[in-house]
């Protein structure tokens, strides 16, 4: 019997739950672009994800995935021949970096491997290694969807200023916007890329970059910056039409109000600190199974582990057959393991990731969990009891304290 009838979750770390508020505020007929009121809208949508970002700088909006933000940091304020520092924890780093690489700037990655978080030792060796000062940029992603570390931004930017360098920071929140505490001027951070799929709720089309007045100033400096990716008309337009350097995407902005009135509603700090909760009973359930038989957190430091996305490694093929014995028999489905390839496991079948980013409660923390300890059981995959209860304590703590 399958049982998987009802309410299918997608708990795959983005595109997350998207909310019936943002489906119904979608569900509309199209606006006249031209009107008064998508001007007003905008202006309050900038506004409000200036809150969301902890910062009163800059922003600027795309129609684009977390790709079109990569390209739009970088198009702004590096040429080819510019050379960057990249620090890498997962596929997502990697990635950002063979972008710069194809736009010709000269990029050196450190890589940190797929289980733990920067090294801020490294870090400032090759920032005193650098002498004349040639790296322009220092390239960090907050949380690596596909290891689901989470890197010290505040350490990373003491480094940078302990070493005197003038380096700007880039940091790629696409996967911990509106899920990992994170305060843009706070932590010094000169460009933050984000994007809408994920803690924001809305489907995947729009982009986000908040910049910095440093920021700004290498941009003034740059002597040609594509006018698509150029982020000072849609930071400042004259007219309606600069925000997007065309036609605006209409419904996905009516989404996004909505779910941005939610996360307002709700508080942004509370926003975190549920995540943070939820994620922490998912934690102790791993811990509990993996306490007898294969399963592990990829992430084996409870610092560096991020509150919107968890990555398990369970040993090829139980991966996959897991995932597939959820989506059949349960009606859940898991995220794949990304970027992990192992010479025995060049398919990532020994790894699958739950995603718990926005649109998430108690009940739907800890429903994927007991999904997951029925398919251990119907699989026969060997694990530890009681993961279903140390989830639960968690919770239960968690509700108390708050
Ligand atoms: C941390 C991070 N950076 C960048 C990306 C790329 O975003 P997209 O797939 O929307 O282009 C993702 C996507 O999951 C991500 O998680």
């Amino acid at each position: 019997m399958s049982a998987s009838s009802g309410r299918h979750y997608l708990a795959i770390p983005g595109p997350s739950v998207m909310p019936d508020e943002v489906l119904r505020a979608m569900h509309r007929p199209g606006p006249n672009i031209y009107a008064k009121e998508q001007g007003d809208l905008m202006a309050g949508l900038l506004a409000d994800l200036k809150t969301v970002a902890r910062t009163t700088r800059q922003a600027a909006m795309y129609i684009a995935n977390g790709h079109g933000t990569w390209e739009a940091a970088l198009a702004n304020v590096l040429a080819a021949g510019d050379h960057v520092l990249v620090l890498a924890t997962g596929r997502f780093a990697h990635g950002w970096a063979h972008m710069a690489r194809q736009l010709g700037i000269a990029t050196e990655v450190l890589d940190f491997g797929l289980r733990s978080a920067v090294d801020l030792q490294r870090v400032n060796e090759a920032l005193a290694a650098d002498k004349s000062h040639r790296y322009k940029a220092v390239l960090a992603v907050h949380v690596d969807t596909a290891t689901s570390v989470l890197n010290d931004i505040r350490g990373l930017r003491a480094v940078i200023d302990a070493a005197g360098h003038p380096a700007l920071l880039m940091v790629d929140c696409i996967a911990s916007f509106g899920c990992d505490a994170f305060e843009t001027d706070a932590l010094g951070v000169d460009v933050m890329v984000a994007a809408c799929q994920k803690g924001l709720m809305t489907p995947p089309g729009l982009g986000f970059v908040f910049f910095s007045e440093r920021a700004a100033a290498v941009r003034a400096k740059m002597e040609r910056v594509s006018s698509y990716w150029d982020w000072n008309k849609r930071s400042s337009p004259d007219e309606f039409y600069e925000y997007f350097c065309g036609t605006p995407p209409t419904h996905h902005l009516y989404g996004l109000r909505a779910a941005l009135t939610m996360i307002l509603d709700e508080g942004i700090e509370a926003v975190w600190q549920r995540h943070l909760l939820l994620s922490r009973g998912i934690h102790a359930a791993v811990e509990a199974w993996g306490a007898n038989g294969p399963m592990e957190l990829n992430i084996a430091d409870p610092q560096c582990r991020s509150s919107a996305v968890t990555a398990i490694r369970i040993g090829a093929p139980l991966g996959t057959e897991l995932r597939e014995w959820l989506v059949e028999h349960a009606g859940v489905t898991l995220g794949i393991g990304l970027g992990m390839a192992e010479p025995n496991d060049p398919e990532w079948h020994g790894f699958f990731r739950i995603g718990h980013m926005g649109h998430i409660n108690r009940q739907m923390t800890m429903g994927v969990l007991g999904s997951i300890d029925n398919g251990l059981k119907s699989l026969g995959i060997a694990h530890g009891g009681g993961a279903l209860e140390a989830a639960s304590v968690v919770l239960s703590e968690g509700h108390q304290s708050a």
